[in-house]
Formats: C-alpha cells, structure tokens, sequence
C-alpha cells in the first residue's frame, strides 16, 4: 500500500474519487467469454478498489455502475448487471455496519425492479445509523447526468410553485442541493479506464473542476497500483480553479 498521510497534507488522497467502471465487456471478448463474465470480474475489482479507497483514507468513491443509456444493451447483459448489483446489495446488508462502509445511490430508481430498490432502501438506512465520518459508496444506477440535473430542476420547480422557494433564490449551492449528490463534496478526480477518454453523461454538474485521468487498463485490470499511479498524476497537476498562480 502507498504510504497516504493527511496530517501534513504531504501525500493526501483527494476526498472524493469518481471512476467510469469501462473496459468490462472488451476484457471478457478478449478472453473468450461472454460480456456478463466481464461485468462479474469488474464488480470484484469494485470490490476491492473500494476498499483500498477507505484503506487510503479517501472519503467518498462514486461509480458509473449503469446509466441511462444502458437499458439498449441485450436483456440478457443487462439482467446480469442487475443480478451483480443484488448479489452485492446483500452481501452489503450484511457487512457496512461491521465495515464502517457507507452505500449510496445516484440516479432515477423508478424502473428499478422492485426487489433491487428494497435493497438500496434497505442499505441507505444502514448509512443512515452510520457516522457521516465513514467511508462512503455512491453507486450510479440509471444515472445520467443530464437526468440528474431535470429532476433536480424539475424539484426545485415545484417547490416555487409550492410557494417554498423563489426562483431568485437559486444559487449553485442551492442547486446542488437539489441533486442526487447533495451534502457530498465534488470529486475532485475522475477516473475513466480502458482507453475511451469522454464523460458520457458522468457527474456532468459535479465535475466541472475535476482532473481526469485516463489509462488504457481495462475495468477488471485496475488495482490498487492502478489507483496509486492516478492519485500521483493528479497529485502533480496545477489546479488553479479559473484563477492564476
Ligand atoms: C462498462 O463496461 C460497464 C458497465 C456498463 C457495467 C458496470 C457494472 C458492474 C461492474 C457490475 C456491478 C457493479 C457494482 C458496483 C457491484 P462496458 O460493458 O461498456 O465495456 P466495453 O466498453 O468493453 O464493452
């Protein structure tokens, strides 16, 4: 493991990394096997890029685990992704108290099967008992980041309407409020591997001052290696928010 302290400052992981989980159906092609066996070995690599993000002492890890554009995909992949969601709801349940993890969703959960949304309500009220301290998971599920920013619209208008708030009070930090992100930091890196190098409706609000990084590794590749290499490419990067040095 890298040596990460936040005491000084020297070495500090960002709080919040984002990553597009890409690069799964090309792994499994690679190999011969069907797409679903590259969405299996990417969910274990979530498993433990996760975990090393808490290790590391980074706060929140956000993930693009299905968007809103997905649902085009055969029904056979797209079942398996949402059978790889169950499976780690579950075991989720069942550990994020032990753990000290906390699991959060971003996207619009109506067309979720409605076993699946039981189960994230199940895990957003375990997060509810656990400190705002831990380590925190935001799986993306019919997420778009366009979507996200309707509905926030879409919410923020009907409370103006409701006579709860006035279209003159709408500041950035009002309207963050409204998004599926509310209350969490924005990332200030997102990860995309597998070589493609867009945003595809990712975090489109959230990232606007983000670094990126890209690498060819395929999703079900990355390591913990992986991550280390990116947090040291954004460690040397010159962010300067719009202002000068
Ligand atoms: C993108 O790779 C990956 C997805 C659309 C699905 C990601 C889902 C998981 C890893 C499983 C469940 C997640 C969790 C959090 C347990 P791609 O299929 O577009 O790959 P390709 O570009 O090589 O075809």
């Amino acid at each position: 493991m890298a040596e990460y302290g936040n005491e000084t400052g020297r070495l500090a992981p960002p709080r919040h990394i984002a990553i597009i989980m890409d690069g799964n159906g090309r792994w499994a092609t690679k190999r011969g096997l069907p797409r679903t066996a590259g969405h299996k070995a990417g969910a274990e690599t979530f498993r433990k890029i996760a975990t090393y993000c808490k290790d590391i002492g980074v706060k929140y890890l956000t993930v693009y685990a299905f968007s809103t554009e997905n649902w085009k995909r055969s029904e056979t992949e797209v079942s398996a992704i949402m059978a790889l969601l169950k499976k780690y709801l579950l075991e989720a349940v069942d550990t994020m108290e032990r753990d000290h993890i906390r699991l959060h969703f971003f996207g619009d959960m109506t067309p979720i099967a409605p076993e699946l949304r039981a189960l994230a309500r199940e895990t957003d009220e375990i997060t509810e008992h656990l400190s705002r301290d831990d380590f925190q998971a935001n799986v993306c599920l019919n997420y778009g980041g366009r979507d996200e920013i309707l509905r926030a619209a879409r919410r923020f208008a009907a409370d103006c309407a409701a006579g709860q708030r006035r279209p003159g009070d709408l500041d950035e930090a009002a309207f963050s409020g409204y998004l599926d992100s509310a209350g969490i930091p924005d990332p200030e890196l997102v990860i995309r591997p597998s070589g493609e190098q867009r945003l595809s409706n990712f975090l489109l609000w959230q990232s606007a001052y983000a670094e990126f990084y890209y690498t060819d590794t395929l999703w079900p590749d990355f390591n913990e290696a992986e991550l280390d290499k990116a947090i040291a490419a954004y460690r040397g990067r010159d962010r300067r928010f719009g202002g000068v040095k």
